[in-house]
């Protein structure tokens, strides 16, 4: 499904694989150990893992101050790629916090968010009713998080400033028409909102529009269907039409709501895979948050955690390996005997991975 995009992997032969491990806050600590079982049981499909335990999050901010220490930056520098899990993030503002996610796909230049959203068939023949990815953009957008709240003579007024450069539309359209390149259907469709933002989103709309008339990218791209939909019809169509769509590839805010929104389609955030992958790095994330309502009751679903690590060896270049991991839980969704609650199941996160383990 998808190409490897991961330049310095897989191309040599090696002996471990050094995967750093960020279970951070919440169910995070539930399914990111089940993403590390399943890893270590695929043997010989890729080379021996090696697990290296980091820190970040709510909880570590609230102990120490800071919520992505230094170390872990550092210590991923080291790695071959990276399990996160998800972080605690308070609605109110927090003196001396920001999202550790946010940050370390900065640090690590981790520029696009790649969710997959594929509904299991009835039959492994079958095609999917849903099978799209949203590719979306990591690194600007609403999220530079610059605001500003001041007081006016009528009251207080926040400001925020959104960030779109030609730069970033470029990467990410390339990353979109890559992995569209690898995929049956061929197609990228561009969401943007330039009828209302014709600036920012008019760059995004258009600089992705010109990727495949690039000199650099040589005709690559000519397969490769472009189609547009303004971000709130793309919504719409989504839950209507959810077939018609391949590859979207969105500025930072609308492809994080629509991605949660395609993953209902699917029914739960629980089975919905991302990788944040940059031309170096790649870091697989389950697309849920911490989930604070089931914490510690162990019945977090581990399928989206699981399918992340998948993700992250395809972008490695390991698709045998991911190739088993995704049969194996899709069978296991397909089969529907050990499911999670949030499923309509009533096992727990462990019988789960069990199972999972049993297909592998
Ligand atoms: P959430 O994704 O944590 O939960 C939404 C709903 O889906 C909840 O009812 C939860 O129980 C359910 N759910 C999510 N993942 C599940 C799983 N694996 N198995 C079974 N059920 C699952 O989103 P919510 O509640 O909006 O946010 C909770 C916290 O997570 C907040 O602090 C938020 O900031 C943070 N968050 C972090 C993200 C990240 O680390 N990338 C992404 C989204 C939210
Ligand atoms: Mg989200």
């Amino acid at each position: 499904m998808f190409r490897t995009q991961i330049r310095r992997m897989a191309t040599t032969a090696r002996q471990s694989l050094k995967i750093g491990l960020i279970p951070a806050d919440g169910i995070g600590k539930e399914v990111i150990p089940a993403a590390k079982r399943v890893l270590e049981a695929l043997g010989s499909d890729i080379p021996k893992p090696e697990f290296v335990s980091l820190l970040a999050g709510w909880e570590v901010f609230t102990r120490e101050g800071y919520a992505l220490p230094d170390e872990t930056v550092e210590a991923l520098k080291e790695c071959d790629g990276a399990l996160f899990g998800a972080v605690s993030s308070p609605s109110r503002r927090v003196t001396g916090y920001s999202s550790p996610i946010v940050q370390l796909r900065k640090e690590l230049d981790l520029y696009a968010n790649v969710r997959p959203v594929t509904s299991v068939a009835a039959n492994p023949g079958d095609k999917p009713d849903v099978d799209l990815v949203v590719v979306r953009e990591n690194t600007e957008c609403l999220y530079v998080k610059q605001e500003q709240l001041t007081l006016t003579e009528s009251g207080r007024e926040a400001r925020a400033t959104r960030l779109i450069t030609e730069r970033a539309s470029r990467r990410i359209g390339k990353m979109a028409f890559e992995i569209a390149l690898g995929r049956p259907r061929q197609q990228v469709t561009i969401i943007h909102k330039s009828n209302v933002l014709s600036v920012t989103d008019g760059l995004f709309r258009e600089t992705i529009r010109a990727v495949p008339k690039l000199s650099e990218v040589n005709g690559k791209y000519d397969s490769v269907k472009v189609e547009e939909q303004i971000v709130d019809s793309a919504v719409y169509r989504l839950f209507r039409e959810p077939e018609i769509y391949d590859v979207l590839v969105a500025p930072n805010l609308y492809g994080d709501i629509l991605s949660d929104a395609a993953a209902a389609l699917v029914g739960s955030l629980g089975l919905v895979p991302s990788v944040n992958a940059g031309d170096n790095f790649v870091m697989g994330e389950p697309v849920h948050g911490s989930a604070p309502d089931i914490e510690g009751k162990g019945i977090a679903n581990p399928l989206a955690a699981i399918r992340s690590a998948a993700l992250m060896l395809r972008f490695q270049g390991y698709t045998a390996g991911a190739d088993r991991i995704d049969r194996a839980v899709d069978q296991v969704i397909r089969e529907g005997e050990v499911l999670t609650p949030d499923l309509g199941g009533k096992s727990k996160t462990q019988e789960v991975l069990d199972a999972v383990l049993k297909k592998l």
